[in-house]
């Protein structure tokens, strides 16, 4: 079975995505499984023949997809289907990659998670591993996610959404502070806020507001956001543990299932910081955060959890693979905050870890979803 692994991408987490891929490519069975490796560049290129992702690790830092001696672009033949992806070598004569049984689109974030190349394999009738066209546009959209989640009766953050479009840029919002707060209030939400973009991943653009009625820090936060994503969310701040969960439904016809859930523990830092889960504390200062799993939750709650994690993955449409992240709080109560339809595969990833808790190590999973995508 030739499997075609595709990683990088435009997208801010285009590293994460890389080492995403690096997981996939360990934990393909050899014997089944012949790889067919193809890199997008952060210019949206995609190339084959590229860097060999294999080694890729957060420990040697967060890689990129580059051209070496020899790296080809790949050109699509959408009519072609599965015996449609060819390489353009320095002639311009093309080579065919062969036939492609099935691709996992190891990518992460727009351009990626968000069903648009989801909707390019729908175009050429190539399986794919993962989520569908609508429930990755949906999940990648954390405004429409409520909505849908909203729609199920699955509680979600109290929030509200701007159009930056219909705004002043030019001042970086500043003019705006006010209205900003208007709608704040307006809506009720109690500080601290998290405003965030509505398409990006891996916390790019999030703002915690904490000082109330500071229509500057307001507007800044929504600046900031706004460089991710025109649509952004003003979300009141929950407190509560963070929990995640896998969830997956390798076929359409499998009930979707949820791994033992997570929790990403932040660690305190030294300087007394109260921080949040950044891109930077996420990945790259490995003493921020660790994962319990279980963590330390009743067995009802961890059931709640778990039961939450399935509905919410349903009700968005899921298929293949996700993971669900809810807050839980001091009340027992569970809020869904996002799902991520190609969940990161890091060293220190939840996903992987939390299915092998649950008895299935990695390269079973891998082999479930691409089986599962094969129908
Ligand atoms: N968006 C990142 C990759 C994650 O959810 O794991
Ligand atoms: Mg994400």
């Amino acid at each position: 079975t030739r499997v075609a692994v595709i990683y990088g991408g435009k997208a801010d987490e285009h590293s994460i995505s890389c080492i995403t891929a690096a997981t996939f490519l360990r934990a393909l069975d050899p014997e089944r499984f012949e790889p067919v490796l193809i890199g997008i560049t952060k210019d949206g290129a995609w190339i084959t023949d590229g860097a060999d992702p294999l080694d890729w690790d957060l420990a040697h830092g967060l890689p990129q997809v580059e051209r070496v001696e020899g790296s080809r672009d790949v050109v699509l033949n959408i009519g072609q289907g599965s015996d449609g992806f060819w390489a353009k070598n320095a002639d311009g004569t093309l080579d065919s990659l062969g036939h492609i049984d099935v691709v996992i689109p190891a990518l992460h974030g727009p351009y990626g998670e968000d069903g648009t190349i989801q909707g390019l394999f729908e175009m050429m009738g190539v399986p794919y591993v993962g989520c569908g066209v609508l429930a990755s546009a949906a999940c990648m959209d954390k405004h429409y996610t409520k909505v849908l989640l909203g729609a199920a009766g699955i509680p979600v953050a109290p929030g509200i959404t701007i159009d930056t479009r219909r705004f002043d840029a030019s001042d970086r919002f500043a003019a705006d502070g006010e209205a900003f707060l208007g709608l704040v209030d307006e809506a009720g939400l109690a500080y601290p806020l998290f405003v965030k973009p509505s398409r990006a991943g891996s916390s790019f653009g999030v703002t915690k507001v904490e000082r109330v009625n500071d229509p500057e820090a307001l507007a800044a936060a929504v600046y900031e956001a706004s460089l991710h994503d025109w649509r952004v969310l003003i979300e009141q701040g929950i407190d509560a543990r963070e929990i995640e969960c896998g969830v997956i439904r390798p076929k359409p016809t499998d009930s979707a299932r949820a791994s033992l859930p997570g929790e990403v523990v932040l660690d305190k830092r030294e300087d007394g910081d109260d921080q949040f889960y950044d891109f930077d504390s996420k990945y790259m200062d490995a003493q921020a955060s660790h994962t319990e799993i279980p963590p330390k939750l009743s067995d009802e709650l961890i059931e709640r959890v778990r039961d939450t994690a399935v509905r919410a993955f349903n009700a968005v449409d899921g298929t293949g693979l996700s993971r669900v992240d809810t807050f839980v709080t001091a009340e027992g109560d569970v809020l869904v905050n996002e799902i991520n339809t190609f969940p990161g595969c890091t060293s220190i990833s939840l996903f992987p870890k939390a299915w092998e808790a649950t008895g299935i190590p990695f390269p079973d999973m891998v082999t479930l979803l691409i089986e599962g995508a094969l129908g």
